[in-house]
């Protein structure tokens, strides 16, 4: 195995010195991964249990996908939408067809896509609905995380993400996550465009809506003909143990192949698209809605690239061919009856809630507590890397290319861990 010649301590201190304090990582550097493992420098092993936010879904470095990236790489990189490249097209073939909508448009980060469909939202409405100019009004839920651009941070209630940021944007309204009532009465106002929700609230400590919230949430927009935005950058691509986590409140075992509960006018996918491998992120949707856009009015150069196109490919086909959504929705049950236990006998965690492989637990501490910070610590220690989402909240999202025996290994060093753990 191949060794860093620097140390973990150096290579922290280098980030601290050199690089923008913009981030609290856990005090762990990663030099290697394969599958549902990562090294550090000095050659210890641990079990990846934030898989990148969701990007890795399919496992560190998957040989499928970095065969993919390798053979593009040496073929052809970037072109720009100046011209036509040989990749774009079949891409946006498949990709349209695997998630069944007219068109898609590519483009490289998550929030990149969430802008892009903030955009599309704001000029369908007045090219279709025919709102009148600068009218606009897109609903966001309370809790809500879409990234970091000044346009979504406009609609956080996180302070972190917006205090020192101002002015923000205009042409937003916050209601309750998971109210319905609440949702009712923003639509009375004739100038909503949109409503964009993720299905399950990732960053905000995994908050699973009440079952039905989706579809309610669907038909109201519809019957007030307002484009209903799915943010599935984290949890879209099997993660929840579908296909989309918009496909309803289904119990298949399988991949979910048939026609979603909830079909997103606008649908936004990133992080698991590209495997972990390569940014690439797509917003898909029908072709009214995505011809709204003209030439010149959007773009990125390199959204579309070949070498993301190629990547992304493949990533899909190893989420259908090793039915990582079946995986994850077989693992999610184990995993949460496992903590379920830890609940039931330890006074440190008080509730365990996901779908699929998208989990956390909540510790019997306040927010503010350091102690989700110092489990995390601990759990490193054992060997198994998680981060706090809000305060007292714990994460847990391993590559869905885990086995249910790795699956329960980790489920021992966590409630060891814990069971062990003094605050
Ligand atoms: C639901 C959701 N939307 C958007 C984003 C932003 O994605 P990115 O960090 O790739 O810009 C994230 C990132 O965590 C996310 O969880």
């Amino acid at each position: 195995m191949e060794v860093s010649t620097l140390g973990s301590q150096e290579l922290m201190e280098l980030e601290d010195k050199y690089g923008a304090h913009n981030y609290h990582p856990l005090p762990i550097v990663i030099a290697r991964g394969e599958g549902v493992h990562v090294w550090d420098p000095e050659g210890k092993k641990y079990f990846d249990f934030l898989s990148a936010y969701s990007a890795i879904n399919q496992g560190h470095c998957h040989p499928k996908i970095i065969n993919a990236l390798k053979s593009q790489a040496e073929t052809l990189t970037l072109t720009s939408r100046a011209f036509y490249n040989d990749k774009l097209g079949p891409f946006e073939k498949y990709i349209t067809e695997y998630f069944q909508y007219d068109k898609v448009l590519a483009m490289n980060s998550g929030v990149e896509a969430v802008e892009t469909a903030l955009k599309l939202c704001r000029k369908w409405a007045y090219e279709k609905k025919g709102i009148e100019v600068n009218k606009a009004k897109i609903i966001f839920a309370s809790g809500n995380f879409h990234g970091r651009t000044l346009a979504v941070i406009s609609a956080s209630m996180d302070p972190d993400s917006t205090k020192g940021f101002g002015p923000y944007m205009p042409g937003l309204q916050i209601i309750q996550y998971d109210d319905l009532a609440a949702l009712e009465e923003a639509l009375k106002d004739p100038n909503v465009a949109g409503l964009i929700v993720e299905p399950i609230q990732g960053e905000a400590g995994v908050m699973v809506p009440k079952d039905g919230y989706l579809k309610g949430a669907y038909d109201l927009c519809k019957k007030n003909n307002v484009l209903f935005i799915a943010d599935e950058v984290q949890t879209g691509i099997a993660r929840t143990g579908k296909l989309l986590a918009t496909c309803g409140n289904c119990s298949c075992e399988k991949s979910c192949g048939h026609q979603p509960e909830v079909k997103p006018d606008i649908l936004i996918l990133g992080k698991a698209l590209s495997g972990g491998v390569f940014p690439v992120s797509a917003v898909l949707a029908r072709d009214e809605i995505m011809l709204c856009i003209k030439p010149g009015e959007h773009g990125s150069t390199f959204g579309g690239n070949p070498l993301g196109c190629a990547v992304a490919m493949a990533a899909l086909e190893v989420i259908k061919d090793e039915d990582l959504a079946g995986n994850a929705y077989k693992l999610g049950k184990v995993f949460r009856s496992r903590m379920q236990e830890l609940c039931d006998k330890s006074d440190m965690v008080t509730l365990v809630r996901g779908r699929g492989l998208l989990n956390a637990i909540v510790i019997n501490d306040t927010e503010d507590s350091k102690t989700a910070w110092n489990i995390c610590v601990a759990l490193k220690d054992n060997g198994l890397l998680a981060k706090p989402t809000h305060g007292n909240i714990i994460r847990f999202a391993p590559p869905l290319v885990m086995t249910e025996e790795q699956l329960h290994e980790c489920c021992d060093i966590i409630v060891k861990t814990i069971t062990e753990f003094k605050a």
